[in-house]
């Protein structure tokens, strides 16, 4: 059977009297590859903070592995192994890659193992980062400010950062918007590679040629409410789907 690490039981969230999550559920397999896709607006972003702990649900529940997160605070759930980047890039822009990337350590290393510059763990963390950027080809950057690099180089940065905290599940709230076709490219081998390492991927992303190359499974919101769950090829073919897009520049 396979198992689910990640499950949402009618999850409910209001702003101010609008509900913009209502009554979500779905699940996430171990080791699978999940998009979560809709119209701008549909709750993407809402239900990613949901999931990482930035804002309370109203109602429902949020299960990783067994363990009910659903009141725990966001840095208790990262230690417990979830992992996100944010839709518009979060890196310190006037630190180098390898430092940018050390942050990702913070919930491993506490803020005093990184930051005490005669740590004696310290040799290890940097290590351990220059590592993961070598695994991912991106070596060459090392050194340079993150301000000065492409917007492609810096966007796989943060997942790299974001996989520093070794998660089972990581968030990715649209990785690929921006990114030329060769900056995509760079990026779904990057995921590929991440997945085959075993963490559980869940995205949120647009493009649906990146969905169907990365995903096997996507689920879709419009409204808040989840309209279809399947794979790529049946959510393209889905007439709902192809309706909640319809009006928007997102059509695929
Ligand atoms: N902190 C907030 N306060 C009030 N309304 C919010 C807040 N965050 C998101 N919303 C509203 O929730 C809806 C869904 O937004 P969002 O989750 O960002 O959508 P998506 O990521 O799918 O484009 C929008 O109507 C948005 O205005
Ligand atoms: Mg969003």
């Amino acid at each position: 059977m396979e198992r689910a690490l990640l499950s949402l039981n009618q999850v409910n969230k209001n702003f101010g009297g609008l509900r913009v999550i209502n009554d979500v559920s779905f699940a996430v397999t171990a080791g699978s590859r999940t998009a979560l896709i809709g119209p701008n607006g549909a709750g993407k972003t809402t239900l990613f903070n949901l999931i990482s702990g930035v804002y309370e649900l109203d109602n429902g529940s949020i299960q990783l592995d067994d363990l009910d997160i659903s009141h725990i605070p966001s840095h208790a759930r990262c230690r417990y192994g979830l992992s996100r980047s944010f839709q518009n890039i979060r890196l310190m822009p006037h630190l180098s890659t390898v430092e940018n990337v050390m942050l990702g350590q913070h919930s491993r290393a506490g803020m005093a193992g990184m930051l005490f510059p005669l740590g004696i763990g310290r040799n290890r963390w940097v290590r351990e980062a220059e590592e993961a950027l070598h695994n991912a080809g991106l070596d060459s950057y090392r050194g340079q400010i993150v301000a000065d690099l492409p917007y492609g180089i810096q966007k796989r940065i943060e997942v790299i950062r974001a996989l520093m905290a070794q998660p089972k599940l990581l968030l990715l709230d649209e990785p690929a918007a921006g990114l030329n076709a060769s900056e995509t490219d760079a990026l779904l081998e990057l995921l590929n590679r991440i997945s085959e390492e075993g963490v559980t991927l869940l995205v949120v992303e647009h493009d649906m040629n990146f969905v169907s190359r990365l995903c096997q499974q996507v689920v879709v919101l419009n409204f808040g409410e989840k309209i279809f769950q399947g794979t790529p090829q049946q959510a393209q073919q889905e007439r709902a789907v192809l309706e909640a897009y319809l009006g928007t520049d997102h059509v695929a």
